[in-house]
Formats: structure tokens, sequence, C-alpha cells
């Protein structure tokens, strides 16, 4: 159970049909201390395991949001604000590294990357947490501590870069970072009660990890329910002396 929130707390999980975020909004609805999670996701009609979880949870509403359209986004936050004035965690889960319209692939060299795939990449990755942050603001704009948190990777840090490669996913992760830098610098002086982070959640056995699991050490690879945990643990630890940090699974430092 999550001590930091204020009891009646309202949540909102971004990119929510599967993976890391699917589990972190069962996680949040066996918290007594959240009334209601929002979660948003693309196209609810084929989130199965999503929408089955809404049909026996009242306090679970879920909302379409696609974050490369920001008119889509704009109307996942007016039917948010509809059900809520106030949100006290947010965290942006949507990722793609490999596949969709674009076939996206995590290049192994120069001759591999293609504008098309750099450029969907940074839409999901970069721009789409951004961009929630923007449309989201109002609903940060209370007196109570909030957390703004946004999923990143390792691989997005510059200064922990070694093996190269993965130019889409590295780029756009390393663009999220800054972004998520810069808003909690503006938020540390308009939004003092919204802590902004970007959290590295470990490699964690999802979708996207899958086609690279085979090179992962024995005991490295989490469970999306160990994931989540440690996260909620991490986020439940942040104060607002953490605003601008990148934080790993384990509250350790990332370097940007
Ligand atoms: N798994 C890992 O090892 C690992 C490691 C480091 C960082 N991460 C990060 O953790 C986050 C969650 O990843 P995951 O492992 O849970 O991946 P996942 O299982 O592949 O889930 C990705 C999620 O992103 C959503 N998404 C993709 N494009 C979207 C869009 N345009 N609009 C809204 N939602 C969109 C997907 O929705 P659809 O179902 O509609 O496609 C899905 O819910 C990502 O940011 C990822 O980069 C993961």
């Amino acid at each position: 159970m999550l001590t930091s929130f204020p009891s009646g707390s309202q949540a909102l999980v971004q990119g929510a049909s599967r993976g890391i975020g699917l589990e972190f909004v069962r996680q949040l609805l066996a918290d007594p201390t959240f009334a209601q999670v929002f979660a948003s996701c693309r196209t609810p009609g084929s989130a199965t395991e999503l929408a089955a979880l809404a049909a026996a949870e009242p306090r679970l509403q879920v909302v379409a949001l696609d974050v490369t359209d920001e008119d889509s986004i704009a109307s996942a936050a007016a039917r948010v604000a509809a059900g809520t004035e106030r949100l006290h965690l947010v965290l942006n889960c949507a990722g793609v590294l490999h596949g969709g319209p674009a076939a996206l692939a995590a290049e192994k060299r120069l001759a591999e990357v293609r504008a098309e795939a750099l450029a969907a990449s940074f839409a999901v990755n970069a721009l789409g947490p951004l961009l929630v942050a923007k449309h989201f603001e109002r609903l940060l704009a209370h007196r109570d501590r909030a957390v703004f948190a946004s999923i990143s990777a390792r691989v997005g840090s510059i200064g922990d870069n070694r093996l190269g490669g993965w130019y889409a996913y590295r780029g756009a992760k390393a663009a999220q970072n800054m972004f998520t830098k810069t808003l909690a610098v503006e938020w540390a002086r308009s939004r003092r009660n919204v802590v902004c982070v970007a959290l590295h959640p470990g490699t964690t056995d999802t979708d996207l990890s899958r086609p690279f699991q085979a090179s992962v050490p024995p005991g490295k690879l989490f469970a999306p329910g160990r994931t989540v945990r440690q996260l909620l643990d991490v986020i439940d630890s942040l104060t607002p002396a953490d605003s601008g940090r990148f934080l790993a699974w384990d509250g350790s430092e990332v370097p940007w």
C-alpha cells in the first residue's frame, strides 16, 4: 500500500493495454488508497485484459488515448476531467521498440536507420509523455502532493551508452528524458506540488523485450508484477527534491 498519497487519490495510467502499464493498473486497484484509476490505451476495444478488469472494478475507467494524436490526448484529458478534478499520480507507460506500421526495429548499425522509424519512435517515446503533460497539467493543479512519472529506459542514458545500436529507441528515450527534466524545471516554479521523474523499470518480461530476452542474464528478467512493485516503492518514496531525477527500479540514479 502506498503511504505517501492521501486516501481517495486518483491516478491515470497512460499506455495501460499491456505489459507494465496493465500491471500498474492491477496494483493500483489493489491499493485502497486509490479511489479511482483512469487507464488509457489507444484502442480500448482490443484491450481485452483491461476491459475485464474494468468490468469487475467500478473504480476503473478506461479512456481512449493515442499518444501520436494530440487531439486524442486532449479528448482523453476532457473525459478524465469530467470524472475528477484532480490527479495525484500520472504514469506514462506507452513505449515502442519494435514493430508497428513503421516496422520499427532495434537497429544494429547505421545502415539500418530509417527516417520513418525514427519519427515513429520519437512520436510515441518522446513526444507522447510531453503532450500528455500539456493536456493533463490542469488536473495536477492542486495542493496535494502529485507524481508525474514517465517510464524511460536505461538505454536512453547518454552517459551509460557503451554498446551503441538501437538508434531510434535510444534517441527517443534520451529526448523523453530531456523533456522530463525540462518539465521538472518548469513545474518547480509553477506546480511545486508535482514531483516529475523518469523511471527505468529494469528489463521486464513483456512484448517489448521478448525478442531480446535470450541475451538477458539469468535472474535479470523481472516479471511485470515485480517491476511494478519496485517502481511503486520508488514512487512512494519521492519528495519534491527528487523532481527532475532519472531513477532506476531500485531507487538508484541513472546518469543522463
Ligand atoms: N519491458 C522492458 O524490458 C522495458 C525496459 C525498459 C523500459 N521499458 C519501457 O517501459 C514502458 C512499458 O513497456 P512494456 O514493456 O510494458 O511494453 P509493451 O508490453 O510492449 O506495452 C507497450 C504499451 O505501449 C502502448 N502504446 C504503443 N503505442 C502507443 C500509442 N501510439 N498510444 C498509446 N499507447 C501506445 C501499447 O498499446 P497497444 O496495445 O495499443 O499497442 C502498450 O500498452 C515503455 O515506455 C518501455 O519503453 C520497458
